[in-house]
């Protein structure tokens, strides 16, 4: 089967044919339809893990997946073939991905039934990223007329953790750059936008004087963001900050692991299918990401739920596009090449 591969440490990620997996005991074969490209998937693909999980190569990448069961192992008793499903691939090494033709997960964890209703591409975006979302408002638990100030709210995190903390009542002071990123924000549910490359903390005590009751930290910097917290505030956090790292402060800290166990994959999915609570937006085809921080291998764009503009920066980031392309290509309008020119794609 065809899957995008990162060789070894030494070589740039790149599409191969590798042998298709079986489902072993306890598992399924997923036919992938669609999956999306996240932060973690570029830090796999940069050695940024190395040492921290193993690496099983050639390593397939992609975390997301969308698709139907193809197959079933012995044992398997959950999903029947032909069943639509969508998750998160929570494997303890890195080996198997989702930016492969078929996939073999556990059937246990980290995947349910994609319900009526919910386009395979957004199912295929929905995992990582809502489930992340969906962890970090729990951890803080914004009450009705709280204030939540969501730093990296422009993000695939973000975008989702900004509906689901509306929907509670909570008022929202979303992060984001001024003009179509903070309309992007605002129109999620936020009731204020600040913009993160100005005074973020003389923007939102003009908003909230006396600070927020509760953060959460997708992006900036953490103790900068946990000063704005009233005392006692909480503080949810994706990239791994702490009550350590938040030094004497009094706050209620949570560094948050995304847990895509199927309960909370089946609340996300209902939510983005009935289109009313915190009306839980399907990811906007016309949205663009840019991941200029991201290493020259995949420089490309996508990460979370918005799939839009892709733009590449080597071949290889190029070869993904393609890939993307066969499963997403109603998503992706236009890719820029290396040298600057423009392909069209429509
Ligand atoms: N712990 C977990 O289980 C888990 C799960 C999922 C994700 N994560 C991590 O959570 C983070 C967010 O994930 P994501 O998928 O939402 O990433 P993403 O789509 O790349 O979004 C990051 C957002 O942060 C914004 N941003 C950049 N610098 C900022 C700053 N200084 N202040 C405020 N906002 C800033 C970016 O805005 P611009 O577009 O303006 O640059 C972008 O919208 C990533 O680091 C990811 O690796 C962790």
């Amino acid at each position: 089967m065809r899957a995008f591969v990162l060789p070894d440490f030494e070589r740039l990620p790149t599409l191969a044919d590798i042998p298709t997996p079986e489902a072993g005991p306890g598992e399924v074969l997923v036919r992938v339809r669609a999956s999306s490209l996240n932060g973690f998937d570029l830090s796999v693909a940069a050695d940024r893990l190395r040492g921290m999980m193993e690496y099983r190569f050639p390593v397939v990448l992609g975390k997301d997946f969308a698709g139907t069961v193809a197959a079933v192992g012995a044992d398997a008793t959950r999903f029947a073939v032909g069943d639509p499903v969508f998750g998160v691939v929570m494997k303890p090494e890195l080996g198997d991905g989702a930016f492969s033709e078929y996939l073999a997960v556990a059937e246990g964890y980290g995947i349910t039934r994609m319900p009526e209703g919910l386009d395979v591409h957004q199912a295929g975006a929905l995992g990582l990223a809502g489930a992340a979302a969906w962890d970090s408002v729990e951890a803080v638990a914004p009450a009705a007329g709280e204030a939540i100030l969501i730093s990296g709210a422009s993000g695939g995190v973000g975008a989702i953790a900004v509906q689901l903390a509306a929907a509670r009542g909570a008022t929202v002071i979303g992060t984001a750059k001024p003009g179509e990123e903070s309309a992007f924000v605002r129109d999620l549910g936020a009731g204020h936008v600040v913009d993160y490359t100005d005074d973020l903390a003389k923007q939102v005590r003009a908003i909230r004087p006396g600070g927020v009751e509760a953060v959460i930290h997708l992006a900036g910097d953490a103790p900068q963001l946990a000063d704005l917290l009233v005392p006692g505030g909480r503080f949810a956090s994706t990239l791994g900050v702490g009550s350590d790292q938040l030094g004497g402060r009094d706050v209620r800290a949570t560094a948050v692991m995304a847990n895509p166990e199927a309960a909370t994959l089946d609340r996300l999915a209902a939510d983005v299918v009935a289109g009313t609570r915190g009306k839980l937006a399907a990811p906007s085809p016309s949205r663009m990401r840019t991941r200029e921080d991201s290493m020259p291998v995949l420089a490309i764009v996508g990460a979370g739920p918005g799939m839009g503009l892709a733009i590449a920066k080597t071949p290889d980031a190029i070869a993904l596009l393609y890939w993307e392309l066969h499963t997403q290509r109603d998503k992706i309008e236009k890719v820029f090449t290396p040298s600057g020119g423009e392909q069209l794609i429509s």
